[in-house]
């Protein structure tokens, strides 16, 4: 099985979650996906995870106090890792809180939803303890989804959008 990953430490600050959702897009055609629905999908996942890990470390850091923010401890870490036919969204967070699904949301809440939305668009969602590389705080948060049916095309991720001229 050919693996391909690709990964990105982030300021845990909202601006992230963009740069996020950047990054992720051009990765993925990087790799060759121009699959819009799939991108739409992914783009969301990450949205949902990367804000959750924000909003997990919101009060933790002075927003101003760069040095603190900028260590290896505090950035949080999106990881994209293609395998043949899965691609895997992972966050880690150094917030010692684990999430919750479908536990204490009350019919009435306004909150709580958002890794529903992500299960229901991935084939699974959980979390994990950090692997190597990682700090050993804190936890992965992930989402695996179906790449879409058609692989990307063999001349790249430029497609055919141009014609070669011999
Ligand atoms: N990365 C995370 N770190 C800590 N807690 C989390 C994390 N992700 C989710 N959670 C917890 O799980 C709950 C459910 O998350 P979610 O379904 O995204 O709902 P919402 O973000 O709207 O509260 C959150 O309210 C939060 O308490
Ligand atoms: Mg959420």
């Amino acid at each position: 099985m050919a693996f391909q990953s690709e990964s990105l430490a982030l300021v845990p600050l909202p601006g992230a979650v963009r740069v996020g959702r950047q990054y992720t897009l051009a990765t993925l055609r990087g790799w060759g996906y121009r699959d819009e629905r799939f991108e739409s999908d992914v783009e969301l996942v990450v949205s949902e995870l990367l804000t959750n890990s924000i909003q997990a470390l919101e009060g933790t850091y002075e927003p101003h106090h760069t040095t603190t923010l900028l260590s290896k401890q505090s950035l949080i870490r999106i990881t994209l890792i293609k395998t043949d036919e899965t691609l895997h969204v992972e966050v880690w967070d150094p917030a010692p809180r684990m999430p919750r699904i479908r536990d204490r949301v009350s019919a009435d809440s306004i909150t709580g939803r958002g890794l529903e939305i992500v299960d229901a668009l991935a084939e699974s969602v959980g979390w994990r303890a950090p692997y190597d590389g990682l700090p050993p705080e804190g936890k992965v948060v992930f989402a695996i989804l179906a790449l879409p049916d058609k692989p990307p095309c063999e001349s790249g991720p430029q497609g055919d959008r141009f014609t070669r001229v011999p």
